[in-house]
């Protein structure tokens, strides 16, 4: 039903989406029977001629109830929330799937950048792919991502996934994520960070295999193209050059 405000783009989009639409329908269904009948009872018991106002202590056994029933709907409904979120919590928070791909994500003031693992797939290689403001990853393929603050708290939300994850100094926060539909969407910062937040911004950017392999092509460094993977001999990227060539 979201879906039509916005696009949801991951495996675990629908998930979210129904957990919000449950807890809007049993908050709505108690919205309007409690306003119904708080202006019924205004109207009801509205100020008449020759009626005097009732002196109520509220000891009585039956006045209680007014209390205690309402009071055990609402334990009933924060329980099937609870059941619900705590399912879609384990799913997404919880339950790491193995990884196909792992990449790496800064927060810093403000901007957030990446580290894709490259051609060799794997992570603090010499053909690593740094890159500013922008996420490339491929659809239907599982990413781990390893979450990392240089200064203050963020937060790395990207609402076509439905994910949001505080970035926290001093922490490597693993989280995880498949796309399913290619295309680019937002990434926004959703934890107040100081005067840039509001400009702190990006793109994933989900590609098709082959979009992807043409990305790597044309981004990795040529000079790690006949570098065995992972050889601890391989020059030291030079993120600076790179990072010019992704800015958009
Ligand atoms: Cu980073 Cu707000």
């Amino acid at each position: 039903m979201l879906e039509r405000f916005l696009t949801g783009a991951s495996t675990y989009s629908q998930s979210v989406d129904h957990l919000i639409f449950l807890i809007a329908v049993i908050v709505g269904f108690w919205l309007i029977v409690a306003e119904a009948f708080f202006f019924w009872l205004m109207f009801r018991f509205r100020q008449q001629p020759g009626r005097a106002t009732q002196y109520i202590t509220g000891e009585e056994k039956e006045l209680h109830r007014w209390i205690s029933v309402p009071h055990m709907l609402v334990i009933l409904c924060d329980i099937v929330i609870i059941v619900g979120a705590v399912m879609v919590w384990m799913n997404i928070k919880q339950n790491l799937p193995p990884a196909e791909q792992t990449v790496r994500i800064y927060g810093q003031q403000w901007a957030w950048s990446f580290v894709d693992p490259g051609p060799d797939g794997m992570l603090d290689t010499g053909d690593d792919i740094r890159t500013v403001g922008e996420l490339h990853v491929k659809v239907n393929t599982t990413y781990h991502f390893e979450l990392m603050s240089r200064d203050v708290l963020h937060s790395f939300c990207v609402p076509a996934f439905r994910l949001k994850q505080d970035a926290v100094p001093g922490r490597t926060i693993r989280g995880w994520f498949r796309a399913t539909r290619p295309g680019t969407y937002d990434i926004q910062c959703t934890q107040m960070c100081g005067m840039g937040h509001g400009l702190m911004a990006g793109r994933v950017i989900v590609e098709t295999p082959e979009q992807h392999a043409q990305w790597l092509a044309r981004t990795a460094n040529p000079a790690f193209a006949a570098q065995p993977a992972g050889s601890p001999s391989a020059p030291s990227a030079t993120p600076g050059a790179q990072l010019a060539e992704v800015r958009p």
